[in-house]
């Protein structure tokens, strides 16, 4: 590994990585929606070989390796060792009509997958958090070849996606001093405008782009029973320990995270229908194919 997307490789292979390993499953399931989204747009076949880009704990490559068959291939290509650990954990436990998983640490920006050696690059909000993103679709498409198709999801902006803006706007007034994110600066909301990304992808030899909003309702807790507290208390875990509150919160002392969680559960509370916590999320789904 480089220095290039240094700050990112210890991002994801901290403290915010080990959360995103130990929660998993509940973000697995949170995203299933939008998953359901990107692989319907995906169309993969049979006997494809696809490379998955920041396959974090693997959901989308063990997908992939299902839809595609034992006769496909699937490399999943991540900065996060623990990440990594948890999705090579999954596939020991897959069938054996899918296809081999290659599971790879590697920064997606520079690897060398191999000229044209995939049908297919997908991710799942994985491709916004590149230092140079014009290299690393330029490295992602030299690995597709002509024909090649790409498809992504990312998040629009974060005042749309109701399941982030909620809890984020009552924890900020608790967080004293807190710097705005640059709206180009590697992150989540980076390609909210999907003109800092469609450009590029134009530019990296990408034709025939498509880019289409996903809005989705997600479940973001839920309770076995109809128990509204296990709903919220399930919802609190997922947005506060993960993602943009996550950021707010980090490096900050026990007693202001509890004030945190004890308010953004509060808040929640009023979110609940039938057992669960509901909240939009509002997605770009992009696909394009190699020149
Ligand atoms: C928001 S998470 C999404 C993970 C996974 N795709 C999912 O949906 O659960 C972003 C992922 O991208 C990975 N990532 C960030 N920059 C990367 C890079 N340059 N090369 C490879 N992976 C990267 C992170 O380690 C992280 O696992």
């Amino acid at each position: 590994m480089t220095e290039q997307n240094r700050d990112q490789i210890e991002y994801w292979n901290g403290e915010v990585g080990q959360r995103w390993a130990a929660r998993h499953a509940a973000l697995d399931a949170v995203f299933k929606p939008l998953t359901d989204a990107l692989f319907k747009r995906a169309a993969l076949n049979p006997g494809e070989r696809v490379l998955d880009i920041g396959c974090g704990a693997g959901k989308t490559a063990l997908r992939a390796a299902r839809t595609v068959t034992e006769s496909g291939r699937v490399l999943a290509a991540d900065l996060s060792a623990p990440l990594l650990a948890v999705a090579r954990q999954r596939a020991a436990r897959e069938p054996a009509s899918t296809a081999p998983i290659e599971w790879i640490e590697a920064d997606a920006q520079s690897h060398d997958f191999g000229q044209g050696a995939f049908h297919h690059a997908l991710s799942r909000f994985g491709v916004m958090f590149f230092d140079d993103t014009e290299a690393a679709f330029d490295n992602i498409g030299r690995a597709l070849g002509s024909g090649g198709r790409l498809t992504f999801l990312c998040w629009r902006a974060l005042e749309e996606n109701a399941w982030v803006r909620v809890p984020r706007e009552v924890v900020l007034p608790l967080v004293p001093g807190c710097e705005p994110m640059a709206p180009d600066a590697p992150g989540p909301f980076r390609f909210a405008d999907p003109r800092a990304v469609l450009p590029i992808l134009d530019a990296a030899g990408y034709r025939d782009i498509s880019c289409d909003p996903i809005d989705r309702t997600l479940t973001i807790g839920h309770s076995v029973d109809g128990s509204a507290k296990e709903a919220v208390d399930a919802a609190t875990d997922i947005v506060v320990d993960l993602g943009p509150v996550a950021r707010l919160l980090r490096d900050r002392d026990a007693d202001l995270r509890e004030s945190a969680r004890a308010t953004v559960a509060e808040t929640l509370e009023h979110h609940v229908r039938d057992g669960a916590v509901r909240l939009g999320a509002a997605c770009w789904l992009i696909s394009a194919t190699r020149r």
